[in-house]
């Protein structure tokens, strides 16, 4: 990854094949097609990140003017750990802050260790617990729900 150009794009519908692909081998339970496609249309900042021309990650984001609410984000297996999602994450936050937002707001499933330690480390606070929020393979599982209040 040394010399290659890593940038983020406004995802468009002709990417959502390589994002789904990436959504599929990292959820057991992912979202569809038709939901990506619905964030798209309604305006959402849906963003992909890409090593050359490469998508190597997304990010589905909902912001309004207090508030932008991060509803899906997610790095390549093969090209996690290497401080990709943090970089999305900062990018992200430029975005809420861009909006205008004061408070950046996410949900993380209570048996996700790894996005837990991310989000903490940048910041974000949990404020509480969602029940049964998440669909899981065999039942549902809780979401701790975090939040980054933004300073203008
Ligand atoms: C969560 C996710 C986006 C993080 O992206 P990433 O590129 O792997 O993360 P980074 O390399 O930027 O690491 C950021 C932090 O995550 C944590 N982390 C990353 N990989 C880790 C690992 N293998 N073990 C433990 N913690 C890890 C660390 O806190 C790390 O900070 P550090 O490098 O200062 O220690 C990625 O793991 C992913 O896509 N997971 C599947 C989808 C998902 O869970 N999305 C979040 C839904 S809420």
């Amino acid at each position: 990854m040394a010399n290659a150009k890593i940038h983020f794009d406004k995802m468009q519908i002709n990417d959502l094949d390589a994002v789904m692909a990436i959504e599929l081998d990292n959820y057991p339970v992912a979202w569809t097609k038709g939901i990506m496609k619905d964030c798209i249309k309604s305006g959402y900042h849906c963003i992909v990140l890409k090593i050359d021309e490469q998508i190597i990650g997304y990010a589905f984001l909902m912001t309004n003017y207090d508030e932008s609410h991060l509803l899906n984000m997610c790095v390549d297996k093969k090209q996690q750990s290497q401080g990709l999602g943090r970089k999305m994450l900062k990018y992200l936050e430029n975005v809420c802050r861009y909006c205008h937002s004061k408070v950046f707001l996410l949900e993380v499933r209570e048996s996700n260790p790894i996005a837990q330690s991310l989000y903490q480390s940048f910041g974000f606070k949990q404020i509480g617990i969602r029940k049964n929020y998440y669909e899981c393979i065999d039942g549902r599982e809780n979401a701790i729900v975090m939040t980054k209040q933004l300073k203008s």
